[in-house]
């Protein structure tokens, strides 16, 4: 579908988390569904905005993950502000009851579907700063606590105060824990880079995969054999991650086989 015959979504509701990131809800279209993983095309239209003043008269549109479940009856997002970027330049000013637009063709192989060989024993979700969402979306979904015996997942940002979501992995760690027999278990692991924090690690995830200290954190090994891992966020660490993965045996998931499979946010 072209981006101009999008369908208009209301904003419900907008939480900033630092002056360069935020996350927001919005009404979810009658028959829109996707895939825990997925992205949309996303819309604004900066004059339409309730705080904007002399804006731009034109649609814009940007690849977005949802952060959301597809059992969810709002979609959710968590955006970062690029301060002379098109889109976000524009989106930090949201507010309630805004409207947005959405491409309602969901695209994207990010998903646990892509992989067809029986499900391995662990799943590692490696991200960086908003390449989190689609990770999300993957614990708002009851199977992937069920077709696992352990979910990984490391979250790496610069300082402490963008490492957002923290109370989501709680209560999405809870709530599935109880909502199924044998649940698989979460071991969350996250990354300060900017920063010493207590509880966190403090190198980027190649780094901490060479050293062997991610494994060492977590108690498991990143095996061939058992092993889904995907990657979303920064090109340059899906690059390098690819790299130290390959180099532990790990290889690129193609036509369904393999353990790699990645998403570049730029
Ligand atoms: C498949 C896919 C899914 C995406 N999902 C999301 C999402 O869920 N949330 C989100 O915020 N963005 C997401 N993006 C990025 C998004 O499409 C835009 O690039 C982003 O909103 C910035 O738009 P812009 O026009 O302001 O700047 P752009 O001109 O698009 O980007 C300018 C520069 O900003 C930096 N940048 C862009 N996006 C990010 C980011 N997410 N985090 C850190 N730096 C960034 C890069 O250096 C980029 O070159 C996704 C991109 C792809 C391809
Ligand atoms: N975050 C901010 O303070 C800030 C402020 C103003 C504007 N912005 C905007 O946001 C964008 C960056 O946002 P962001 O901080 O979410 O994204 P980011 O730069 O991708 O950083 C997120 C995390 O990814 C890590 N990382 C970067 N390159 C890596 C690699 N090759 N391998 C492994 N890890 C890597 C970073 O570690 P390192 O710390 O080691 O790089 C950090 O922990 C900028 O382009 C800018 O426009 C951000």
């Amino acid at each position: 579908m072209s981006d101009q015959k999008a369908t208009p979504l209301t904003v419900l509701s907008k939480t900033p988390i630092t002056p360069t990131l935020f996350s927001f809800t919005t009404t979810r279209p009658d028959g829109f569904r996707f895939l825990a993983g997925q992205f949309v095309r996303l819309g604004v239209n900066p004059s339409e905005l309730k705080n904007t003043q002399n804006a731009p008269d034109e649609r814009i549109f940007r690849a977005y993950s949802v952060a959301s479940s597809p059992y969810d009856e709002q979609l959710e997002f968590f955006s970062v502000v690029v301060p002379d970027g098109a889109f976000t330049s524009q989106l930090q000013h949201l507010d309630v009851g805004d409207t947005l637009y959405l491409n309602p063709e969901p695209f994207g192989f990010l998903t646990l579907a892509r992989y067809q060989e029986p499900a391995p024993k662990d799943l590692w979700l490696l991200a960086t700063g908003t390449g989190l969402a689609p990770f999300l979306s993957m614990l708002g979904d009851l199977t992937t606590w069920q077709n696992y015996s352990d979910i990984v997942l490391v979250y790496s940002a610069r300082t402490q105060a963008e490492l957002a979501y923290l109370d989501k992995i709680h209560e999405l760690n809870q709530q599935f824990s109880e909502l199924t027999d044998n649940p698989a278990k979460l071991h969350f692991v996250p990354i300060i880079t900017r920063e010493k924090v207590e509880n966190c690690l403090n190198a980027r995830i190649p780094a901490l995969i060479d050293s062997g200290e991610l494994e060492n954190f977590v108690g498991l090994n990143l095996n061939p054999a058992t092993s889904h891992v995907m990657l979303c966020g920064n090109p340059d660490m899906v690059d390098d991650t690819k790299e130290s993965l390959k180099n532990k045996g790990l290889a690129m998931n193609r036509r369904g086989v393999g353990n790699i499979a990645v998403e570049n946010y730029w």
